[in-house]
């Protein structure tokens, strides 16, 4: 069957009509004309693949990885780098409009200076002595040599990975700002690595083993905008430190001289850590407990002595929480806040919030949550997550008049 590629939509797919039903074509580009095979068909849409394509999109960009269309961790590798920003801002866009979420400025996007290259953390799948990631929705192993958003020094592990002598297992490789590598691995196995012809290969500092450190240390040190951050094996870091470091700038040009600031879902305290350099006093709060501890070690570690930590689930804390504050920064997990959290912003009412979001969905679900009371000051879109679809948005809110 032909279909005319009309446009993308939120998840980089080709949209097409066929008898009026909408058909979703993965890795298919507006104004394509292409063969596909449906592989969905259900009542409101069907989804298909690409057989040939027929009328190729001038913004078609070939052969930059292997695995494209077939292992699904990237989207939009088939457009130039330029035009997946497009792709972001129209989205962004389209979904305040359709939100009816009210922004007159122009969106900014941050674009990212190492596009390709630049995740610092990634997960495989370790099966029968191959190593991969999964299909998309899919039990099935896609073996891979390496992965072109995966910084050079985790592709070297992959490479090398035949030392780790592992059958099956699931192997998360986090790198840091000097190449240091840290694996976390869990097997049924026992522990046959070669460690001496793996550590002649990388920067090895760490190994955590079915949750045991059985060479180095469980955790690493990140460094960025002149500061250090101990990370544990289990503890969250941005995995683009190049739009990390943009955003820690962001993050302290919105913050004024002598605020109190809440930083709910602080991780390892990195942006409480960048905010106290102005604030007067910041209070962070973070589920995991070795985070915490990470948060604590690195206010010293930064020389910050304005810093409390709160280890706990922000939905049960928030009701606890009497500190005084003005600015209110809230980077959660894709699920964005909870009700528990929004009651609590709109009880307290800070001056300012500042909104840092991985899933554009939950933030305009929460935006308009906070509509009646905040107006949006300042959006911009931080390509944290380049070449996929997500998309990385911070927001500034004010609070309006009262
Ligand atoms: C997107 S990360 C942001 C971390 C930190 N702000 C940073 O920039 O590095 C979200 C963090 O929220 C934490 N988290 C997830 N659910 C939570 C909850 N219910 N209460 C507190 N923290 C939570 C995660 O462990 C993670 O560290």
């Amino acid at each position: 069957m032909k279909v005319f590629i009309e446009k993308l939509d939120d998840f980089g797919r080709g949209i097409a009509h066929v008898n009026k039903k909408v058909v979703f074509v993965k890795n298919a580009l507006p104004k394509e004309v292409v063969e596909i095979k449906i592989i969905k068909d259900k009542k409101s849409f069907s989804e298909a693949l690409i057989v040939k394509v027929l009328g190729v999109s001038n913004k078609r960009v070939f052969d930059v990885c292997p695995y494209f269309n077939i292992c699904g961790g990237c989207h939009l590798l088939h457009l130039d780098y330029d035009d997946t920003l497009i792709f972001k801002q129209t989205k962004i866009k389209e979904l305040l409009k359709k939100n009816k979420i009210d922004y007159e400025k122009e969106i900014d996007i941050v674009k990212s200076d190492i596009p390709l290259n630049y995740r610092n953390k990634i997960s495989l799948k370790i099966e029968n002595k191959e190593i991969g990631f999964y299909q998309e929705n899919t039990h099935k192993l896609i073996p891979i040599k390496e992965c072109v958003l995966a910084k050079s020094s985790i592709n070297e592990v992959i490479k090398n990975s035949y030392l780790l002598n592992l059958e099956n297992a699931n192997l998360t490789i986090r790198s840091n700002y000097n190449d240091e590598i840290l694996l976390i691995i869990n097997t049924c196995e026992k522990p046959n690595i070669e460690l001496d012809k793996l550590k002649e290969k990388i920067k090895l500092v760490g190994i955590v083993f079915n949750e045991k450190t059985i060479y180095g240390n469980n955790f690493f040190y990140e460094r960025l905008n002149n500061k250090l951050f101990k990370v544990s094996f289990d503890s969250f870091f941005q995995i683009n430190l190049n739009i990390a470091s943009k955003l820690f700038d962001f993050i302290l040009d919105n913050i004024r001289d002598d605020s109190k600031v809440l930083d709910l879902y602080s991780g390892v305290g990195t942006l409480g850590i960048v905010a106290s350099s102005k604030a007067l006093k910041v209070y962070s709060v973070e589920i995991i407990k070795n985070a915490v501890l990470n948060g604590i070690f690195n206010a010293s570690l930064n020389k910050r002595n304005n810093i409390k930590y709160i280890l706990g689930d922000v939905s049960n804390l928030v009701n606890k929480i009497n500190e005084e504050f003005d600015t209110l920064i809230i980077d959660p997990p894709r699920r964005g806040l909870d009700k528990n959290t929004i009651d609590f912003i709109l009880r307290k009412k800070p001056s300012k919030i500042i909104y840092v979001s991985c899933d554009a969905n939950t933030l305009m679900r929460d935006l308009k949550k906070l509509e009646d009371s905040y107006e949006i000051n300042d959006f911009k879109i931080m390509d944290m997550f380049s070449f996929t679809y997500h998309v990385e948005c911070m927001c500034i809110l004010n609070i309006k008049d009262r």
